[in-house]
């Protein structure tokens, strides 16, 4: 995926400034910076959540800026979300299974009649979701309640659900937020497995130890500005990184100090 001069505005507000990014085919890529440097305003533009204010986003060659969310997600875009977006009072399975509505349309006819067509398709999805359950390791609770998961194993489901229809571009929003430290490294190990299978992984992390031993290439945003593009080890060390988030920590406990 290419993205060039790609900006958002909010009002009086850039979230995202011009950034200029190259995600490379089967890839594990992340996107980070302190809080409010517009990465979650990066993965709604790219997954077509929001329109962009200017710029361009092409995946394999094909100018996709314009197109609705729906028909970016039928051309492999998934994504999970920063905050968890499940359906607390459905199962396991059924929520994968919403996430499966991006597949050719069968039609209201064809869904309707329960044409051979559409309970070809009702299988397929169906295979598909428990193959994504038994990945992630929650084949065994595909019938429990969503809602009675831990809260590492709803940030599971979600993977689950976006990896299910087998998208070639993977967006996952701060995965690991929340996570204890055992469940942090399952993680990595499954966006790892997840890339070998052929996805190509776009990560919005806060925790830079997770994300220097999993990226193969780093984007740091900050103000909706890109600072710094390249590979993990050379992030760590760049002055204006450093920077960035040492002014991010500052600002922080000065804002405690005066509350
Ligand atoms: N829907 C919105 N309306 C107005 N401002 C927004 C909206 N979404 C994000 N912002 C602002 O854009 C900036 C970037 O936010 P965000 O992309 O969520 O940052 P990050 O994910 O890096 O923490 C912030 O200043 C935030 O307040
Ligand atoms: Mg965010």
């Amino acid at each position: 995926m290419e993205i060039a001069a790609l900006s958002r505005r909010f009002s009086g507000l850039l979230a995202v400034d011009g950034v200029d990014m190259s995600v490379a085919r089967g890839s594990i890529h992340a996107v980070i910076g302190p809080n409010g440097a517009g990465k979650t305003t990066l993965f709604n533009l790219v997954s077509g959540v929001l329109p962009a204010s200017g710029g361009a986003i092409r995946l394999e060659g094909a100018d996709i800026t314009a197109l609705p969310a729906e028909r970016r997600a039928a051309l492999g875009i998934a994504r999970t979300f920063q905050n968890i977006r499940l359906f607390p009072t459905m199962t396991v399975l059924e929520n994968v299974l919403t996430g499966m509505q991006t597949r050719e349309p069968v039609g209201l006819l064809g869904t309707i009649l329960r044409t051979p067509g559409f309970r070809a398709q009702e299988r397929a999805s169906l295979a598909a979701a428990r193959a994504a359950l038994e990945f992630v390791g929650l084949a065994g609770r595909a019938e429990a309640r969503a809602g009675d998961l831990s809260y590492g194993d709803q940030r599971r489901l979600e993977i689950a659900r976006a990896m299910a229809p087998g998208p070639r571009l993977l967006l996952l929003d701060e995965p690991a937020a929340g996570m204890n430290h055992s469940e942090t490294e399952a993680l990595a190990g499954l966006v790892r497995a997840l890339r070998d299978r052929g996805a190509t992984i776009l990560l919005v992390e806060h925790d830079m130890q997770f994300v220097m031993g999993l990226s193969d290439h780093v984007t740091v945003l900050n103000f909706g500005r890109r600072i710094f593009d390249g590979p993990p080890g050379r992030a760590r060390r760049d002055p204006g990184v450093v920077e960035a988030y040492l002014g991010a920590k500052v600002a922080a406990r000065l804002a405690e100090g005066a509350a």
